[in-house]
């Protein structure tokens, strides 16, 4: 039997340290075109503007902190160091400021840039880009560190190892609309849904409820307010190894 705890986190697990998520009624993308400033084809059109994004982004980082739900998560680092896989698909660092230290972060890195020469990825903390160049090779052809609409994720790979080592899934603060978390629930023998919403739109022909359904448990709460029953699920599946 598969003996790991998954958990798999989205923008709501940062959205109580004050980061907005995407897909919400004041999300990211009620501000900006996401096809302008997060696809390959909006970087080809305006490398400045996509930047300039991603500056802005950064800067905001720099002024909020982990909450109490990303310092639950590295708890759980710490009491299951061989068992827990921690994914996220949040290109922030405050599960790393909470502590955690083998967080695989599915969508890149904010607080990093990566050459276009040599692919080395360096760190810039919440600076803004202008400026840097590649430290491996000086090439100033430098680039964000988060995947863009229309290429690929190789952290993807991380998926299906998962897939295939997980017991208990928890998915945390995601709408599911880009990372398929209801496949990935039914495909793992115990699955747990975390997010303050239920799903309102309907979608592929199902109702109300269309994502949250596919999972065994829902926990309709906000991350921080979910830990309680979060711990009671992992201590119960734990107990049953
Ligand atoms: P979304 O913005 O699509 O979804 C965030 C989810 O978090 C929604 O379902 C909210 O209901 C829920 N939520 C809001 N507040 C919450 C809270 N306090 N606690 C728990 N949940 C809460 O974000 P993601 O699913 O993470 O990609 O989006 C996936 C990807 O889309 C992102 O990684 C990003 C974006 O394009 C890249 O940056 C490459
Ligand atoms: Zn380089």
């Amino acid at each position: 039997m598969a003996k790991k705890i998954w958990i798999l986190s989205g923008a709501g697990l940062s959205a109580e340290s004050g980061l907005r998520t995407f897909r919400d009624h004041d999300g990211l993308w009620e501000e900006y075109d996401v096809m302008e400033v997060c696809s390959i084809e909006g970087w080809r059109r305006d490398r400045d503007k996509v930047t300039r994004f991603y500056d802005a982004r950064r800067a905001q980082l720099a002024h909020v902190l982990p909450n109490a739900a990303h310092y639950y998560i590295a708890s759980l680092e710490e009491r299951y160091p061989d068992r827990l896989i921690n994914m996220t698909q949040n290109v922030d660092d405050l599960l790393e400021r909470a502590g955690c230290c083998h967080v695989i972060h599915l969508h890149g890195t904010l607080t990093d840039l990566r050459c276009e020469e040599c692919g080395s990825v360096f760190h810039i903390g919440y600076a803004h880009q202008e400026g840097f160049c590649c430290p491996k090779c000086g090439s100033a052809r430098v680039r964000h560190n988060v995947v863009m609409f229309g290429e690929s994720a190789p952290a993807y790979r991380h998926l299906y190892e998962a897939m295939d080592e997980a017991g208990l899934f928890i998915a945390i603060g995601t709408s599911g609309q880009v990372i398929d978390v209801g496949s990935i629930a039914e495909r793992v023998a115990l699955s747990v849904f975390v997010n303050p919403k239920r799903e309102e739109e309907p979608r592929w022909g199902r109702e109300i409820g269309w994502l949250d359904e596919r999972f065994d448990r829902f926990i309709q709460k906000k991350a921080t307010e979910a830990i309680d029953e979060i711990e009671e699920v992992i201590r119960e599946f734990v107990a049953n190894l």
